[in-house]
């Protein structure tokens, strides 16, 4: 919204949400989430034709244009748990749509959802009987956090979803003020919602793909960043997405893999289900590996051992830490009673004692006292990667941020325990520089070094 607000000065763009803190972060000088470039975006726009508040009804009725951006979470209880999206909040926005709205609006679905859910929005909102008239557009969003602001001004593609031309129109035309026409891709409103979904369900299986040939690497003595570039070479493959990691993390890919999963039971199609759900298989084998080759190679115990944490959002460049493969390692090492010792340039430690609390209680059903306990004194966070790794026995990096290829890593090396174990859970170090250095480095999908 902040973009268009940009690219559209003369486009009066009201953001509301009912989370008054939330808003009252946009209205501020300290955004809610950190994105690079976004600051500048929201401050051109702020207080011209972008505003943020609480009055939702009010930001319906004067409204032509109204998007759904809610969150749409794996449903955790009910029919579809585990798989199924939440679309509760989705239901509240179109009720609420049709009791406020008046003479004719475009509705339009920004957030993921599964295929045909225009259809019951649609229902809702006709079912109002003010005499209030809809069209239902689907444009799903394709920016990846972290570059947010460049996929923005220069989107592969714009989908836009819909019955009615004038309406799929209206809304390409707003698009068109920055995006080449050629861009603007116009489906009904199914192709639409589905694609979105095999949209992050192929780069996902991308990053999986290529997670299962690091097993395989490590075990045969091929280099998995060797094997990337070599397929990645191939104009019909293609280079990007081939980065093998600890595991993907984002609030994206699982949720909308497990959607697709929770479709095709719905549909019968029961082997492509299970094809799909590998994807998702593959990521939670990926994120047990790294922590299990951590405890193995740290001669089968982390009990009591210091490890320094580097990264704990799921990409580099953003503060988010939703299924974070960190969140996984850190757990599982916490439970292996390995003391941790965590950095992130940008998360906050209470977000960082949040999710590991959350995933422990996601595990047994609630938070005990002695597992908090457990957390409390055995993770530490530090300010920078030096104070994390003094008196550490290893390094894992669970985050791909660049300042951390840039260290002094003598002055790193002379404060740990040896064998000074690096585990690389991106690949992002100097394998040899630091090797030379006397670290013992053990990189995703690379040969596993000989012991010093
Ligand atoms: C993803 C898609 O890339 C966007 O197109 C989509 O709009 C977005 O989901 C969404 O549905 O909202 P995002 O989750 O922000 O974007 O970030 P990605 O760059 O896709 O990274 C996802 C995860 O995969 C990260 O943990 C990243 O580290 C990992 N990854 C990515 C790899 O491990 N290797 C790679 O080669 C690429």
């Amino acid at each position: 919204m902040a973009m268009i607000a940009k690219q559209c000065p003369d486009i009066s763009v009201h953001v509301v949400d009912l989370n008054a803190a939330r808003i009252q972060q946009w209205n501020s000088d300290s955004l809610p989430v950190y994105e690079p470039g976004l600051d500048e975006v929201v401050r051109e726009s702020r207080g011209r034709n972008l505003r943020f508040s609480t009055e939702v009804d009010q930001a319906i009725r004067d409204a032509d244009i109204i998007f759904i951006a809610v969150n749409t979470p794996t449903k955790i209880s009910g029919i579809g748990a585990g798989r199924a999206a939440n679309l509760e909040f989705i239901e509240k926005c179109a009720r609420q749509i049709a009791r406020c709205s008046s003479g004719h609006k475009i509705v339009v679905e920004k957030s993921t959802l599964p295929v045909r859910t225009a259809e019951a929005v649609k229902r809702i909102l006709q079912s109002a009987g003010n005499g209030a008239t809809f069209d239902v557009l689907s444009n799903p969003e394709f920016l990846a956090e972290g570059t947010a602001i460049e996929d923005l001004l220069l989107p592969d593609r714009i989908l836009i979803g819909g019955e009615s031309d004038a309406a799929v129109e209206v809304l390409a035309s707003v698009y068109g003020r920055w995006v080449p026409r050629n861009r603007i891709l116009t489906t009904n409103l199914w192709s639409s919602e589905l694609s979105k979904l095999a949209a992050n369900a192929f780069l996902a299986q991308r990053v999986s793909s290529i997670n299962a040939i690091s097993a395989l690497c490590e075990v045969t003595g091929a280099d998995v960043d060797e094997v990337s570039r070599a397929i990645g070479m191939d104009s019909r493959i293609g280079s990007k997405f081939l980065k093998s990691s600890v595991g993907f993390g984002g609030s994206c890919f699982q949720k909308d893999l497990l959607n697709l999963v929770y479709l095709c039971e719905h549909f019968g199609l029961r082997e492509v289900a299970t094809y799909w759900e590998q994807v998702v298989a593959m990521n939670d084998y990926q994120k047990r590996r790294f922590s299990e080759r951590i405890v193995r190679t740290m001669f089968n115990t982390v009990s009591d051992k210091r490890i320094a944490i580097w990264g704990f959002a799921f990409k580099k460049d953003t503060n988010d830490t939703r299924e974070s493969a960190a969140i996984r390692v850190c757990r599982d090492l916490l439970q292996e009673r390995a003391r941790l010792v965590i950095y992130d340039p940008r998360v906050s430690e209470s977000q960082i004692r949040y999710e590991l609390q959350a995933i422990w209680a996601d595990q047994f059903g609630e938070l005990s006292e002695q597992h908090k306990k457990l957390i409390d004194t055995n993770v530490v966070v530090a300010k920078d990667c030096y104070e994390a790794s003094k008196d550490v026995h290893a390094i894992a990096v669970l985050t791909e941020w660049d300042e951390f290829t840039t260290l002094d890593f003598q002055k790193i090396l002379s404060t740990m325990h040896r064998p000074a174990f690096v585990f690389d859970g991106r690949n992002i170090l100097d394998r040899a520089a630091l090797t030379k250095l006397g670290f013992e480095v053990h990189g995703i999908g690379k040969p596993t070094p000989c012991a010093r």
